[in-house]
């Protein structure tokens, strides 16, 4: 079975999700910890609710970045670890993590991306005008928000949209196509074949390539 290990830095949504997938059996898989950079993380609240180990790690007590990652990836490394998780860690992931596991580490970013990668990704796309934005679910490698895409989904902004609501729109959809990239990683259907995710067997269930009221 799947071992995952989840890295968040805040209020923990999208671990949630993942939990409860792994709950109710959409998603096959144990998860074994969480590493937070941050110990008022709300994340931690639910890993103690969901009876799952939890380390806080700040890069401030290790000498280097690297340190820091190499660090991380050790723990990783002792409980097993075959996907790390990054749900709300606000880091650009270090190369002695992303080389401890390659295309192992995936992320979910709060918009179409490649547009309006970074911080408040949501605000970004409201202030551009953007009709359309979304989330996006990517392997993570040493750049911010540029590893390849495995899944995306569409949702609307609409003129009377403020930050809150289109984000609390979008994170709705964030919460179906992660647990889902993980089930197909899961159930060994992602091949990365240069910037490209291909899915074999039958097409996810749950891709999210428009949401229900774009029609
Ligand atoms: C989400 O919007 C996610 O897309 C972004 O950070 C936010 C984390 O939210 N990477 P939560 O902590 O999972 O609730």
């Amino acid at each position: 079975m799947l071992t995952i290990s989840v890295l968040a830095s805040g209020r923990g949504s999208n671990f949630q999700s993942i939990i409860d997938a792994v709950k109710n059996g959409r998603l096959q898989a144990t998860i074994s910890l969480l590493i937070t950079d941050n110990p008022d993380a709300f994340a931690i609240q639910r890993a103690h609710d969901g009876g799952i180990e939890h380390l806080v790690m700040q890069p401030k007590i290790f000498r280097s970045r690297d340190e820091y990652y190499q660090a991380v990836a050790n723990e990783l490394h002792r409980r097993g670890t075959d996907l790390v998780v990054l749900a709300g860690f606000m880091r650009i992931i270090g190369k002695p993590l992303v080389e401890a596991f390659p295309n192992k580490i995936m992320n979910i970013h709060p918009a179409l991306l490649p547009a309006f990668p970074g911080l408040h990704g949501q605000k970004q796309a409201l202030d551009y005008g953007v009709k359309i934005s979304g989330c996006t679910v990517h392997f993570v490698d040493e750049g911010m928000d540029t590893g390849p895409i495995i899944i995306q989904a569409a949702v609307p902004v609409r003129d009377e949209d403020s930050e809150e609501t289109l984000s609390n729109r979008i994170l709705q959809f964030e919460h179906k196509i992660y647990p889902e990239a993980i089930r197909l990683f899961s159930e060994g259907r992602l091949e990365v074949v240069g910037r490209r995710v291909r899915v074999k067997g039958s097409p996810p269930d749950d891709r999210g390539l428009t949401s229900p009221s774009l029609g």
